[in-house]
């Protein structure tokens, strides 16, 4: 697999590319990122994803000193030079480089780094029959802890959940905010059909505001379909007629099971499906 990396606007094979020990991003998980994906070499959703770098790092006093034109100029001659119609694409960028301390003057920075490879497409029964999911014992960290709105590259809380999730053989972990509602999974936000009408917790449930939840939010709505951000209970996920998550890479993709429990008819529902479908045929107007 060819994975390319630009670090600061210089393109390199990523074996070959480094980023100094001295990072703060390496010493402190110390950034921001982001992860998006191209459609036949059209990024989805850029300006969203550049929009939400932006706020990112500025929750963290980074200030990302490249206007939206000359990241979007990087990313092109990344994505020329890596030649992956439909690729991953993550963008990352650190504070910069410091000396292992917390006096954040000497830092010098930030660093902006890209990586591109191929992307891997999931399994069609992922899409046909859906996922595993687990309820995880690890809540969502705490906003007034670390906001899960800032995309952090600190993803200590992710990485407990999904090797708790993945030690019970579950595709995606679901994680509660310390309320023990459902907040969102360690790295897609979720969806419940009741009745026909499509729920997923609101952003004060403590979560990342999801481009794809924001895009299937108004494209619910503009299908006439009822959609509500409102708290949700675990019974109530329990109990759904249908449930689906929603990311960047996965676009939305339904929940077979929860913690062994069957949701719905055990394979995609019809409005999973109705969501899926109107997703797929937005994209041409959604890339950049
Ligand atoms: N994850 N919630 C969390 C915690 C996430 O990490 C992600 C994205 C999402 C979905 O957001 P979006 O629709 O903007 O991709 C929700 C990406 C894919 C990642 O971490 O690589």
């Amino acid at each position: 697999m060819t994975i390319f990396a630009s670090i600061d606007g210089t393109i390199q094979p990523a074996e070959q590319a480094r980023v100094s020990v001295l990072d703060n991003g390496f010493t402190f998980g110390d950034g921001v990122y982001e992860t998006l994906r191209t459609y036949d070499g059209r990024p989805l959703l850029l300006g969203r994803h550049l929009e939400r770098l932006r706020e990112s790092a500025g929750r963290l006093g980074i200030e990302i000193p490249l206007a939206d034109a000359e990241l979007r100029t990087r990313l092109r001659a990344l994505l020329d030079r890596a030649g992956h119609p439909n690729a991953f694409v993550r963008m990352i960028v650190t504070r910069g480089v410091g000396d292992v301390s917390y006096n954040f003057d000497r830092v010098k920075g930030p660093t902006v780094v890209m990586v591109v490879k191929p992307f891997e497409s999931y399994p069609a029964s992922h899409y046909a029959e859906g996922l595993t999911l687990t309820v995880v014992a690890v809540r969502r960290n705490h906003p007034l802890a670390l906001d899960p709105a800032i995309k952090s590259c600190n993803l200590l809380n992710n990485v407990l959940a999904v090797r708790e999730a993945q030690a019970r053989g579950a595709h995606e972990a679901i994680l509660l905010n310390d309320r023990g509602e459902v907040a969102e999974c360690a790295s897609s936000n979720i969806f419940v059909v009741r009745q026909g009408a499509l729920s997923t917790p609101p952003l004060d449930a403590g979560i990342l505001a999801g481009i794809t939840r924001e895009a299937l939010l108004e494209i619910g709505a503009a299908a006439g379909l009822p959609v509500a951000e409102s708290p949700l209970p675990v019974d109530a996920l329990l109990g759904a007629d249908e449930v689906f998550i929603t990311s960047s890479l996965k676009e939305v993709m339904p929940v077979k099971t929860i913690d062994g429990r069957t949701i719905g008819s055990g394979r995609i529902g019809p409005v999973t499906a109705k969501m899926l479908a109107a997703f797929r045929e937005a994209l041409p107007r959604l890339c950049d």
